[in-house]
């Protein structure tokens, strides 16, 4: 093991020289679909040197210095080394008897995270899991739960804008709701939702005799890294009794940040928010929080009594698994925890500043040239933008976006700074 781990390490090292992407040739993918399952074992080391050249080498690097953390980032040593641990120990996360103070850790960062958003008190409540698609999932389950009836549910209509990650669709379809449901508010043109249109979207439902359930809003889209207008959707979810779920996934990170923590306004009106800290905050996979500020929603929602666990007393402490849909699995809080811990949130900040820094600079160098449109304006890590030169029709410019993104991933220094350093 510690000899795989020297080979990462060198090849880690190295990295810099290496394309970001390679797609690899069909024939190594073949090779993997082609492999048997032996009926009698092979020498360990060998499958494990064959898993780092056959399998491992062929996938992007996230953690490529010109990467540029794409929604997610490079993953930072710290929760590398809580992984491991995580690993090594292989602790149930799913119930609090299982490992009373691991659970407690989790209990303590869930709550942090909701301070950060403005959550105070001792409802503040949630859970790890999986992914974005499950945090966001199960906040739509509560949502629904706490608002209908079962017979309420074909009236039910549920709003977020165009710009939101397909995770609240399709995680609307999953617990049962159709595509007429679902009603996508146009966008503005900094790609944020048009409250105006989404009160009169929810004033036409009512008058329909519909039944408005909840409204999503994005902090941190996945496009362009577009914030909605937090506060105003708040007021407006208030106004007419909806669920008030953010999808943080992304941006949630930015609540470290106490230069950018503002553009979050009105995070604290939310009722629930997901912050996917495999995405921005530098863990591995997965590590996803669904945060409540009314726990007693997710236990109304999640927790069933099976006979299988009638014996086991946590007191006043919960479970993961009375807190959502999973049971079984690795605490995703530890590696967070590691991180938080032996960085310190000032450091983060930074971290999380000189992204918008990044994507600010890129901005300015392109306004400098011609040809260069930027598409949207720099939102957390994000600036979207392309080439047009004059003359070219749309379908060739798009073709060219492509091509261009193609060869600075495959190339092995910086088209633009000659980056070997
Ligand atoms: C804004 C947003 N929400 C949700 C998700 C889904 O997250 P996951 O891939 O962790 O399930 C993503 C993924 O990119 C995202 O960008």
């Amino acid at each position: 093991m510690v000899g795989f781990l020297e080979k990462y390490l060198e090849k880690n090292a190295k990295i810099r020289e290496l394309p970001i992407y390679e797609k690899p040739n069909e024939e190594a993918v073949k090779h993997i679909l082609n492999m048997n399952i032996p009926a009698k074992g092979r020498d360990p080391l060998v499958v494990g040197e064959e898993l780092i050249n056959d399998v491992f080498e062929h996938a992007m690097l996230g953690q490529h210095p010109r990467y540029y953390s794409f929604v997610f980032s490079a993953i930072s040593p710290y929760s590398l080394a809580g992984s491991i641990l995580t690993d090594i120990y292989n602790i149930n996360a799913g119930g609090w008897e299982l490992a009373p103070v691991v659970a407690a850790l989790e209990e303590r960062l869930v709550k942090w995270m909701g301070e950060c958003a403005g959550y105070s008190g001792d409802n503040v409540g949630g859970v790890f899991m999986s992914g974005g698609y499950m945090a966001n999932m199960s906040a739509l389950v509560a949502a629904r739960d706490s608002r209908l009836t079962p017979d309420e549910f074909p009236k039910a209509r549920f709003y977020f804008s165009d710009q939101t990650h397909s995770s609240i669709a399709k995680g609307l379809r999953i617990i049962g709701f159709g595509e007429s449901q679902m009603i996508k508010i146009p966008t503005d043109d900094e790609f944020k939702i048009r409250t105006d249109l989404l009160e009169e979207a929810i004033l036409a439902d009512i008058k329909a005799g519909k039944k408005p359930v909840a409204v999503v809003g994005n902090l941190g889209t996945t496009n362009a890294g577009c914030i909605d207008p937090l506060d105003k959707i708040g007021h407006i979810a208030k106004k007419y009794d909806l669920w008030f779920h953010i999808d943080g996934a992304y941006g949630g990170s930015i609540l470290l940040s106490p230069i950018y923590r503002n553009l979050a306004k009105g995070i604290e009106l939310s009722d629930s928010f997901s912050w996917d800290t495999h995405k921005w905050l530098m863990q591995t996979y997965s590590c996803s929080t669904l945060i409540v500020k009314d726990k007693i929603y997710l236990l109304n929602s999640f927790t069933e009594h099976p006979e299988y666990l009638a014996d086991v007393n946590t007191g006043n402490h919960l479970s993961g698994w009375d807190l959502g849909p999973e049971m079984s699995g690795p605490n995703r809080a530890i590696k967070l925890w590691y991180t938080l811990q032996a960085t310190g949130t000032d450091l983060l900040a930074e971290m999380i500043e000189y992204s918008f820094y990044n994507a600010n600079l890129v901005k300015k160098e392109l306004e400098k040239r011609p040809n260069w449109k930027i598409i949207s304006k720099p939102c957390c890590g994000t600036v979207n933008f392309r080439y047009e030169p004059k003359g070219l029709s749309p379908e060739k410019i798009d073709k060219l976006t492509d091509n261009i993104s193609k060869k600075n991933n495959r190339k092995r220094v910086c088209v633009y700074c000659n980056d070997r350093a």
